[in-house]
């Protein structure tokens, strides 16, 4: 299996990641100078996936901080919390984004001895944590979603949730990864997943770089894929759980959910525990973006609905947890009653 790129890194005092409004037609890396840079980034899609935007946020606070003179811990804490709280404000569901911010603000005020400049070493030291943690859960998320998959020769995938949405290996698609790498070729069909076609441009291109089979079909086939029994599972990644195991994702998720349980085919949800939000008691809770209705009435740049047109065009929907028959974490595969099974995993 060829090696997957990684699409946010660390480089030399800058961050560098994939544009991915670019792909599939060329694959360019930005770099990214300040916090500024890192929110636009983030707002426009060019890093996107839950855990990449949790990842690209916290090196937005280390750049936010690297050159700010600030005279005490007390000034570079403010600091710090003035430009979480401009980095929150670019996506509003996934929750990593907001994980991340506050794991690294943690990190500093709980510092203990440090001078200002080892507690900026620290903000940096504490984002390229979370991401090498990112790689390794997902990591986690492949042998376990292994576990389920073994004997499934094809599934069905919404939007992106693989390398390019996470440090590496993804989620949805990281028990693919893991299964490929040990001999065990799965076919994967990839909704387009209107209205940005991230499962077009971005799960396609990535599995195919990798070797993977792909089909893609758009979001409205989905139906008699599973009627002609071309898929044994559906497998998606979440940009946030509930406490009840309601799960946001990718707009059409939901859809594809009811779908599953129409043809009987396991529906599993995969994501690592920086998605899971258990401050929020149902999925109702969990905002949900609203994007600009060009999306919906252009395709690029060409407009395919007349002017004016009223639009509706939230980027994600909410799974309620009755439709979904595991959830597959790093630390193990959760089942129903998911209240429980989400507070044995978090505070057992
Ligand atoms: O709008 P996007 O492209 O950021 O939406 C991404 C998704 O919905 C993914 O499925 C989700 O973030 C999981 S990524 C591992």
């Amino acid at each position: 299996m060829a090696a997957i790129l990684a699409p946010v890194a660390w480089r030399d005092g800058h961050l560098e990641i994939i544009d991915q409004t670019r792909l599939p037609g060329e694959l360019v890396f930005i770099r990214l100078e300040t916090k500024e840079e890192v929110w636009q980034a983030i707002k426009e899609l060019k890093v996107r996936g839950a855990p990449a935007i949790g990842i690209a946020a916290a090196f937005g606070l280390y750049l936010a901080v690297k050159d700010f003179p600030a005279q005490d811990k007390e000034e570079l804490c403010t600091q710090l919390k003035k430009a979480a709280e401009y980095l929150a404000s670019s996506r509003p569901t996934a929750v990593n984004l907001f994980w991340a911010l506050k794991r690294v603000q943690e990190k500093v005020s709980g510092a203990e001895g440090l001078t200002v400049r080892e507690l900026k070493e620290l903000v940096l030291q504490e984002a390229l944590s979370i991401q090498q943690e990112d790689e390794s859960m997902c990591r986690e998320i492949g042998r376990y979603g292994a576990e389920l998959l073994k004997e499934v020769d094809a599934i069905l995938t919404h939007c992106n949730a693989g390398t390019l949405a996470t440090a590496r290996y993804g989620t949805a698609l990281a028990p693919v990864y893991y299964l490929a790498e040990r001999g065990k070729i799965m076919h994967v069909f990839v909704d387009e997943t209107r209205p940005l076609l991230q499962g077009a441009r971005l799960t396609a291109w990535e599995l195919k770089q990798a070797g993977i089979p792909v089909t893609l079909i758009t979001d409205s086939m989905a139906a008699v894929v599973m009627s002609k029994g071309w898929v044994q599972a559906v497998v998606v990644g979440a940009d946030r759980i509930a406490a009840n195991g309601d799960v946001a994702n990718k707009i059409g998720t939901y859809s594809l959910a009811i779908l599953a349980r129409e043809h009987d085919l396991p529906f599993y949800v995969a994501a690592p525990s920086s998605t899971f939000d258990l401050s929020l008691a149902t999925g109702e809770e969990i905002p949900i973006e609203e994007r600009d209705p060009q999306e919906v009435t252009h395709f690029g740049l060409r407009p395919v609905a007349p002017e004016g047109i009223s639009v509706f065009n939230p980027a994600f929907d909410v799974t309620p947890h009755r439709y979904i028959t595991a959830i597959i974490t790093e630390k193990g595969i959760l089942r129903p009653p998911y209240r429980e099974s989400i507070r044995q995993m978090f505070f057992k």
